[in-house]
């Protein structure tokens, strides 16, 4: 049997460690592409980081970026992988709107490097590529999302990622190229990154009750998002470069949930009952049996334009890859939870 060789982009991230783990537990050889960092970039994936003049090393990182086309073709053509998964990218919504060139660059052009690489490396037969697309693409488009619902992206994240999409779709009809896409609703876990509500939330609530921290400041409480478990998704992105084709997949649970929701459930978990007063920037959540507050609204984390709702519909993914989430929401909170609380 041919020797599966993976190229992860984005190996250092929320995603990109757990599909090593996943790919590694299935015998893969799997390769990363991490960025040059001033201090320790790599704790998500310390674990399974092996000392290369130990025997058997089934691991192996490569310094990259993908803002740097030679750095993408050279990693391209010395691993010569058999699958490629494009996890990298500048991924938080909020933050595109400061720096629009540059997730432009990682996100959109990016993705078109490691296309061109392929093809001019004429390695269009051997790899499979994976583009990590996104439900930020639909933007103000109302649920239930799937692959047929228009995209009509609301922040510059959303616009890159289009392109991305689209030119992964190009690739695959112009030059007959194994190149799919996952559109991946929201998913989390202990690993998330900091920044993203559903963490700052849980990491809150340890540090308040570790007295750390006083209140925990959000912005829009009332957007609504399909949250799934990364380790549910990571499978999904696996089994769409298995299938007998390339092709595009909704990847969500069909349910959702608004960001007041996330408080209140989180907070129910450790005991506490959230009730909410006020409106606008002066809303607080509470304890009515304290009188203690927990939340507090900032307007700097409301965005110049918001995605409303997204919920997906993962019909395509079940019939044609027998893919379902498995982990329930309360369930994924609460490993989130867990993992703060000890830290
Ligand atoms: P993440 O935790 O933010 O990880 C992003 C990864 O990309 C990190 O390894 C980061 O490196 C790397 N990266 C950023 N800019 C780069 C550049 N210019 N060159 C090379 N590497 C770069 O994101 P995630 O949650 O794992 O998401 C993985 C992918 O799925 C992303 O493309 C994201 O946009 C997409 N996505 C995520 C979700 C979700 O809910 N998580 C949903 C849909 C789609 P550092 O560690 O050095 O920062
Ligand atoms: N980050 C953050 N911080 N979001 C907040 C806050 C806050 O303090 N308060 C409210 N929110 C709201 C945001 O306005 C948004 O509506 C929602 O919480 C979720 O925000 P994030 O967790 O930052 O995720 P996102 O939906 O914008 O983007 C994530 O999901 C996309 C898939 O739909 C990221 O992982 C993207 O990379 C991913 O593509």
């Amino acid at each position: 049997m041919k020797k599966k060789i993976a190229l992860i982009t984005g190996i250092t991230g929320q995603d990109g460690s757990i599909l090593a783990k996943f790919l590694l537990k299935k015998n893969y050889e799997v390769h990363g592409i991490k960025r040059r960092s001033s201090s320790f970039n790599t704790q998500r994936i310390d674990d399974i980081y092996n000392d290369l003049h130990e025997p058997n090393p089934k691991l192996f990182l490569h310094y990259g970026d993908l803002t740097d086309f030679s750095s993408i073709i050279n990693v391209i053509k010395k691993v010569k992988p058999t699958e490629i998964y494009n996890l990298a990218a500048q991924s938080h919504v909020q933050v595109s709107f400061e720096t629009p060139e540059y997730t432009a660059n990682a996100d959109a052009i990016g993705t078109l490097r490691i296309l061109e690489a392929i093809r001019i490396l004429n390695l269009k037969k051997s790899i499979k590529f994976y583009q990590a697309s996104t439900s930020e693409m639909y933007g103000t488009t109302p649920p239930p999302q799937d692959e047929n619902s228009p995209m009509k992206p609301a922040s510059p994240y959303g616009a890159a990622k289009l392109y991305a999409h689209w030119i992964t779709k190009n690739y695959r009809t112009s030059y007959k190229m194994f190149a799919s896409t996952g559109i991946l609703f929201n998913h989390e876990g202990p690993s998330r990154g900091e920044t993203f509500v559903s963490r700052k939330i849980t990491m809150g609530i340890a540090n308040i009750l570790k007295k750390k921290q006083k209140y925990l400041y959000l912005g829009n409480l009332d957007a609504f998002r399909d949250w799934g478990d990364a380790r549910d998704y990571v499978k999904a992105m696996w089994k769409i470069l298995q299938y007998k084709k390339p092709d595009d997949f909704v990847i969500a649970t069909g349910k959702s949930y608004s960001v007041r929701k996330f408080v209140e459930i989180s907070f129910s978990l450790v005991g506490i009952k959230i009730s909410w007063k006020g409106k606008g920037l002066k809303e607080i959540g509470y304890d009515k049996k304290t009188n203690r507050t927990y939340i507090r609204i900032d307007s700097k984390y409301f965005r110049p334009q918001e995605v409303d709702h997204l919920r997906g519909s993962f019909k395509k993914a079940k019939k044609t890859l027998d893919w379902k989430p498995q982990i329930k929401f309360e369930e994924m909170i609460k490993d989130m939870l867990d993992k703060d609380l000890k830290n």
